[in-house]
């Protein structure tokens, strides 16, 4: 019986996978990485932000030291910051905040189990926070997924066991991390079909049959 839903943030509660592109593509463009395209973010979905950084450096030529590749992501999360600055409820996705009321008003237990480091920042600003009981984020977790760290943290904080918690991911990744965790997982986003997940939708806006997913 599932008491408790783990929602990831970017690309499943609000919009900023775009911007989290954006500013990527903004760095790899200082980098003199010409070639780093949409279908090189794909894989940066629901990965953490050094694991990111590979990602984009891996598409250009030159090798960068440890200390080098800690300035380049910080270079990244300001541009990102950047364009966080007026985000507000408009980059909520569709669905989202009434998926959020409904499943309250069942008794379930709402978490987030997010990478990114911006996660209290992003829930603030966009009027999530109301509606979440527990955050899992980049700041509490040391490995990446798919590894299920984040998840695991959020279903402790949530006091729940993992048979009890249903993760909601857009990433491979995180689909990998939920069922390692042990969780039963919805997929959503442009690549829901590919992501091997237990239930699938193309978003919280969808036609979801939630009675069935919380058995
Ligand atoms: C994930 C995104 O949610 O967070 C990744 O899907 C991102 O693309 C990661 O790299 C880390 O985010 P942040 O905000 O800590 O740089
Ligand atoms: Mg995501």
């Amino acid at each position: 019986m599932i008491r408790g839903i783990i929602f990831d943030l970017d690309g499943v509660l609000v919009s900023t996978d775009e911007l989290h592109y954006r500013a990527w593509k903004r760095l790899a463009e200082d980098l003199g990485i010409t070639n780093f395209t949409k279908s090189d973010n794909e894989k940066q979905r629901g990965v953490s932000r050094m694991a990111s950084l590979e990602i984009v450096l891996d598409k250009g030529t030159v090798s960068y030291s440890e200390e080098e590749k800690l300035r380049l992501a910080e270079r990244k999360n300001d541009y990102y910051k950047e364009m966080l600055g007026s985000l507000d409820e408009g980059a909520v996705l569709a669905g989202a905040f009434d998926t959020l009321k409904w499943l309250r008003e069942q008794q379930l237990v709402i978490g987030v189990g997010s990478a990114s480091k911006n996660t209290p920042m992003i829930l603030q600003k966009t009027g999530l926070a109301p509606y979440i009981d527990e955050v899992s984020c980049g700041l509490d977790t040391t490995l990446s997924k798919p590894h299920p760290e984040v998840f695991q943290i959020a279903a402790h904080k949530l006091k729940l066991s993992a048979g009890e918690c249903l993760v909601v991911e857009d990433s491979a990744a995180g689909i990998e991390a939920a069922k390692a965790a042990g969780m039963k997982s919805l997929g959503v986003g442009p690549y829901y079909q590919s992501l091997g997940a237990t239930y699938e939708a193309t978003g919280l806006d969808a036609p979801i049959v939630w009675e069935e997913l919380l058995q």
